[in-house]
């Protein structure tokens, strides 16, 4: 099978060839992590779907070991989708997932390893009690699916897990409960609904630390935290978050109301990310978070290409300070990679200008920039009517078109002369009345590659938007960081720290390899500093996968 290379990721997971969705099940067993994920081993678009497994003991360099979970019984004779792990101490982890029956009714499965004293724990055993959970004849069979890590109440000796579906046009977290992890009942209400958001795909339930700068157990419960309620949404292929507070004894959830619940809802990521799911590292007492990116070129491209999909580089997850939002971070491992070094430090920049950031290759690096926009004297004023729509704003507003303050930012992925290039960026607003600054971050694909559709049809279409978030920071000092993560087709950005994160995935014709570049710019009217920039070529990792099935 030919395999092209041009796109492929330096240092992002993906196996040799083919189709990849979902992370499944993440854990750490015996010092070993674990990252399962849905995966076709006969092509590059979605179908024949089995739970592909690796391992790794840094989360940078992963083996790939025999598929765990595949369609063979008759409770997931026609899929086995995604799911979660749980560590149930005194008995293992055990993996949840979703069959697909005989009769295409979903459902929810468990696996246990073969053998607990394997750290690899390569073979599972899915018993033949399966399942676990059927719908009930409230519950929609064909939207039932994609059941979380489950947590332990040690006050009523009950597990509990969510598993996404929908009711019409109403998102539904399903919540159930278990005293021996075998017999599951459903409880008397959802953990959470909400109206015209449809279906909730891959939710995820897990409390954060107000204050402390570490990550929980999933099964954590004490004082000074909130619960995290995040979910899938298929409509709009996006996913979105809210913090509240899960009340125990009631098993209901309650968002804060600092944050929308629905579709204007905070992100963890604002680009191509999809499908995430945590896990709490009790290694190192962090959250992490996995998420996938699909390709955005076309399915016949993929085809072509032999293979659709990466894993992002996972993240670390921790509450703002503020308490309304989270914020993410490249986990510390991937600075393992970090090769050669460049800087610029206290380079001024005026309206229109543009500085190479040399003596790198910019088609793989790791990239922080720290700006100082100085005064806000010039900033353009937010007009209300733009404040659930960013998006509208960055469509509107894209890198060439001249500002007070921004747009300033990295040019990723750029042929010298800029015929192609991804720009990621700020512009800098004020709010008419209280002159507090309004920060909007972009990335934008649309001039990434001069390559056009290969057809009309939906397959052969290319995907090239612009993504964008609002970024909540005060520039007292008047600070900005922008750290973007760039691989080939991906471009990891973290904007302030990992208050917005956006994702885009990008396939230049003429940026590649050596032949790709890397900017600051600034195309406002007023001056910005880069304080400092730090760019590090990035190594590959020794192992990736290598010879997965
Ligand atoms: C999300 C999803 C899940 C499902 C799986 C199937 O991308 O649609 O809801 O379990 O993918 O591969």
């Amino acid at each position: 099978e030919v395999v092209s290379h041009l796109h492929r990721t330096g240092f992002h997971f993906q196996p040799p060839r083919h189709w990849i969705n979902d992370p499944n099940g993440p854990m750490v067993y015996k010092g070993i992590y674990h990252l399962f994920y849905q995966y076709n081993p006969k092509g590059a678009v979605w179908g024949n779907i089995v739970w592909a497994h690796s391992v790794s003991k840094d989360l940078i360099n992963w083996e790939a070991l025999e598929p765990a979970i595949y369609p063979s019984k008759w409770f997931d004779i026609n899929g086995t989708w995604s799911g979660s792990a749980t560590n149930v101490p005194g008995k293992g982890p055990v993996i949840l997932y979703t069959g697909i029956t005989e009769n295409h009714t979903q459902i929810q499965n468990y696996a246990i390893p073969q053998d607990l004293s394997d750290p690899y724990l390569k073979k599972w055993i899915k018993p033949d009690d399966n399942p676990i959970v059927r719908p009930d004849h409230g519950e929609n069979g064909s939207a039932f699916r994609d059941p979380t890590t489950a947590w332990f109440n040690k006050k009523d000796g009950h597990w509990r897990m969510l598993v996404g579906s929908k009711n019409k046009r109403r998102g539904i977290a399903y919540m159930y409960k278990s005293r021996d992890f075998k017999k599951w009942v459903k409880t008397k209400r959802p953990v959470h609904t909400r109206k015209a958001t449809g279906m909730w795909e891959c939710p995820d339930f897990f409390p954060v630390s107000i204050g402390k700068k570490t990550g929980l157990d999933t099964s954590y419960d004490g004082p000074n935290t909130k619960h995290v309620l995040k979910v899938s949404l298929d409509l709009t292929r996006y996913e979105y978050y809210t913090l509240g507070t899960y009340d125990t004894k009631k098993d209901r959830y309650k968002p804060d109301g600092t944050t929308p619940d629905g579709w204007d809802g905070l992100r963890l990521d604002y680009g191509n990310f999809y499908a995430s799911k945590t896990f709490f590292d009790d290694t190192k007492n962090r959250r992490i978070l996995w998420g996938w990116a699909n390709e955005s070129d076309s399915a016949v491209e993929d085809t072509l290409k032999g293979w659709a999909g990466v894993q992002l580089i996972p993240r670390t997850v921790l509450l703002d300070s503020s308490g309304k939002q989270l914020v993410f971070w490249p986990i510390e491992e991937i600075e393992s990679l970090r090769g050669k070094n460049v800087q610029m430090n206290n380079q001024k920049i005026e309206m229109g200008q543009r500085f190479e950031v040399q003596g790198i290759t910019p088609a793989q690096v790791d990239v922080d920039v720290t700006f100082n926009v100085g005064s806000l004297d010039k900033a353009e004023t937010f007009d209300a009517s733009f404040a659930t729509k960013p998006l509208d704003l960055c469509n509107l507003k894209g890198s060439n078109v001249t500002g007070g303050v921004g747009p300033f930012g990295l040019i990723t992925l750029a042929t010298s002369d800029l015929q192609e290039y991804t720009p990621v960026f700020f512009r800098v607003f004020k709010d008419g009345t209280t002159n507090k600054p309004k920060v909007l971050m972009c990335s934008d694909a649309k001039p990434s590659t001069l390559k056009g559709d290969t057809g009309t049809d939906s397959t052969e279409k290319m995907y090239k938007p612009s993504f964008a978030g609002f970024v909540d920071v005060d520039l007292a000092d008047g600070k900005i960081s922008l750290r973007s993560l760039i691989d080939h087709s991906v471009v990891e950005s973290f904007g302030a720290k990992g208050k917005t994160v956006i994702t885009s995935r990008v396939y230049p014709t003429k940026a590649v390899g050596d032949n790709a570049h890397l900017f600051v710019f600034n195309n406002g009217s007023q001056p910005v500093t880069v304080e400092s920039l730090n760019a590090w070529n990035m190594q590959k990792p020794e192992k990736m996968n290598q010879g997965a099935k």
